[in-house]
């Protein structure tokens, strides 16, 4: 036998026994967004690899090492998508979206892809639900978003939820903020870790994120952007947290939150299971992003969304789903296999979930088929056709009048 090819390193199949639990988020989402008027859109799996250089940042973890990059066969650079929004905001300036009604609301969910260190919860492709809000400024945008990942994640029964909240200002105010920090942390030099030290000058606000207890420490003190915001970015988040708090989402506010992506600004928040396991806790974030669409080539638009990860979701939730059960199967000789096959047909068409052999086993080994199915009922065809439906719970056996079999067995 030749050597079994396996997925590469941080992938995975989606098996069937998978695709219930799955199909049940993306379900709730569904009707979730259609209720909020949010309108489903889908962009490619790899774009132009400028758009995430100049879109989520040449410092930030994710174009700095984590990209699947390549060049085709036309020697253009392409990067198989690591997050969304970029993509989203892409679609917004190529399609004209900024003369439709604002704020345009839109959802997607698809895979995406990072190199990363695999681990549970991380992988090399995962797949991600994604809202964006983009038009509009006000507060009340930031709040209905998270309170729709609030209501999206509760009603599926996520244990342990735990939102943090805080506001990264506008980049303006952020050049002032970054020097005091980058002295900050020059001043605590030998505390910190190789890794924060290496990379400080590029992206000082990452030591917030370091999860090496020296570092932490020496962060613990360090000076906070969230207490010297300027007034119009503090009364934006006040207004934020105001209705937050009136719609009755709890939250903690948490200076120390950075986020993996330049485009922030303002508004940015995470949400926690405490069922998942700390280096990869982080279910789904996001946050506003008011200078993205310009930043690309667009007209200026504010935006806002965030994402959800759909492994780390079903992770946290972690319910084992009953695999889908047939309605009917129908039990034939082998003489009478068209005939089964055409009754099939026909159950289906009348909404039923009917199932056939299609393994050539026997009458009796078509009868054990139907139970290991979890088959409610069963019909037996006979040698010369006649039809009998067997109930498989009690076993009772009756007479069916194949010309009106539908009707009897959507009963
Ligand atoms: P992100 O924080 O990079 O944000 O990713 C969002 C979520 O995707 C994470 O919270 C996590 O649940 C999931 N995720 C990320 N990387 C992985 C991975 N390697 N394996 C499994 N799950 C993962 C964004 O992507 C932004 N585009 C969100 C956003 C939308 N901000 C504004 N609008």
């Amino acid at each position: 036998m030749a050597d079994a090819i396996q997925v590469p390193r941080g992938t995975f199949d989606i098996l069937p026994a998978d695709s219930v639990a799955r199909a049940r988020v993306y379900s709730a989402a569904a009707t979730l967004f259609e209720l909020a008027g949010y309108g489903r859109i889908e962009t490619p799996a790899f774009e132009d690899t400028q758009l995430f250089a100049r879109g989520v940042g040449e410092g930030t973890d994710i174009v700095h090492k984590e990209m699947f990059t390549f060049t085709d066969q036309g020697d253009r650079s392409l990067t198989l998508r690591p997050e969304a929004t970029a993509a989203v905001c892409r679609a917004y300036i190529e399609h004209g979206m900024h003369r439709l009604p604002q704020p345009v609301k839109l959802w997607s969910w698809g895979p995406f892809f990072r190199h990363e260190r695999p681990q549970a919860g991380r992988f090399r492709q995962f797949h991600q639900l994604n809202a964006e809000a983009i038009g509009s400024d006000l507060p009340l945008v930031d709040a209905e978003l998270i309170m729709l990942l609030d209501d999206l994640l509760r009603g599926l029964g996520v244990p342990g939820l735990k939102l943090r909240l805080s506001s990264l200002g506008t980049p303006a105010s952020r050049v002032a903020y970054r020097e005091e920090l980058l002295a900050y942390l020059r001043e605590h030099d030998d505390e910190l870790s190789p890794e924060v030290r290496e990379r400080m000058a590029e992206n000082p606000l990452r030591a917030f994120d370091s999860k090496d207890p020296g570092t932490r420490a020496a962060m613990a003190q360090a000076p906070r952007l969230i207490d010297q915001l300027e007034q119009a970015d503090a009364e934006h988040f006040a207004e934020v947290r105001s209705l937050l708090d009136q719609a009755g989402v709890e939250y903690v506010l948490d200076g120390t939150l950075v986020r993996g992506l330049d485009y922030y600004t303002r508004t940015v928040f995470e949400f926690e299971s405490e069922r998942l396991d700390a280096q990869a806790a982080t279910i789904g974030g996001g946050g506003r992003y008011d200078g993205l669409v310009e930043a690309l080539g667009g007209p200026p638009a504010s935006g806002c969304g965030w994402a959800g990860g759909i492994e780390r979701i079903l992770l946290a939730v972690a319910e084992p789903q009953p695999d889908p059960v047939a309605d009917v199967f129908v039990a034939a000789p082998e003489t009478q296999a068209a005939s089964a096959f055409a009754l099939v047909h026909e159950l289906r068409n009348a909404g039923l979930r009917a199932e056939l052999d299609l393994a050539g086993r026997s009458l009796k080994g078509q009868m054990k088929h139907a139970n290991r199915l979890g088959a409610r009922r069963t019909v037996i065809l006979d040698e010369q056709g006649a039809a009998e439906v067997r109930d498989m719970q009690s076993g009772e056996q009756t007479a069916l009048d194949l010309a009106r079999a539908a009707e009897a067995l959507s009963r």
